[in-house]
């Protein structure tokens, strides 16, 4: 994988493991003892792969892509909803280049495929009040899979199953570990605006979408509105109140 990368860091530095626990827990690690921007984590399977909110991620054996990037942005802790976008953005960017399906991402960084969700990103961080020390991007991808477990059926899907087709899990790495690369030095140099709009011109979810708002305090429903430049959703509640999002979910009503 890292002779097929050019010059850039992300992706040159692989700690494969057969067998862990959790990539994100590995590559904190990694990122605690020092280890530089850019080193990735990859395992071939997962037995206790993280999902946000707490959730368990499923990471059947060496049919997913379970890997987690340590990255060392030099910027603030409020910077840190724009690295978020910008992971979804490459991993849709990546996915649609290597297999010509037609990929949508969920706010903030679930991407879709018909409907249901082929990727998942657990973001998290190490700061200081005003400075981010590590961020590990935790992607899992279901690549392979001939099937996902029944509970997951109706929302979950693989490329294998879309496509009818199996894909090389290393020329997937490759690609989202180039697009890394790019986003992340549009981000540093363009700012958290122009990442928004990159992801805006890839998703449905941005504006105009009706949905309903899962938060930690309840949920309610709602209609899309556009991204403010900092990343927040933009929703307007059903009375009439425009309100960012800056956590929590969304699920589309169909
Ligand atoms: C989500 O809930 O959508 C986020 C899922 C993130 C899963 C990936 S798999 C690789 C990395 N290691 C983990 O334990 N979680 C992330």
């Amino acid at each position: 994988i890292a002779a097929e990368l050019g010059d850039g860091q992300i992706g040159h530095r692989i700690a494969h493991h057969f067998r862990a626990d959790s990539t994100n827990t590995l590559a904190a690690n990694l990122a605690a003892k020092g280890a530089p921007h850019g080193t990735a984590v990859v395992a071939e399977e997962q037995t206790a792969g993280r999902g946000r909110f707490g959730r368990s991620w499923y990471s059947e054996k060496s049919a997913g892509i379970y890997v987690s990037v340590i990255l060392r942005p030099p910027l603030a802790p409020s910077a840190a909803p724009g690295i978020t976008l910008m992971a979804g953005v490459a991993v849709h960017r990546a996915l649609s280049a290597s297999t010509g399906l037609k990929f949508d991402i969920r706010w903030p960084n679930d991407v879709m495929v018909k409907g249901k969700k082929v990727c998942g990103i657990l973001t998290e961080m190490t700061a200081e009040v005003d400075r981010l020390h590590s961020v590990i991007l935790g992607i899992g991808i279901n690549v392979n899979h001939r099937s996902m477990p029944s509970e997951l059926k109706e929302i979950a899907t693989s490329l294998r199953i879309e496509t009818g087709k199996a894909f090389s899990r290393a020329n997937i790495l490759v690609g989202i570990f180039r697009e890394l690369e790019r986003e992340y030095q549009t981000l540093l140099e363009e700012g958290t605006a122009a990442t928004v709009r990159a992801w805006s011109a890839a998703s449905t979810f941005a504006e105009g979408k009706r949905v309903r708002v899962v938060q930690s305090s309840g949920g309610f429903e709602a209609t899309t509105a556009g991204l403010d430049p900092s990343g927040a959703l933009r929703v307007k509640r059903d009375n009439g109140e425009t309100i960012p999002l800056v956590s929590g979910e969304i699920v589309e009503i169909k």
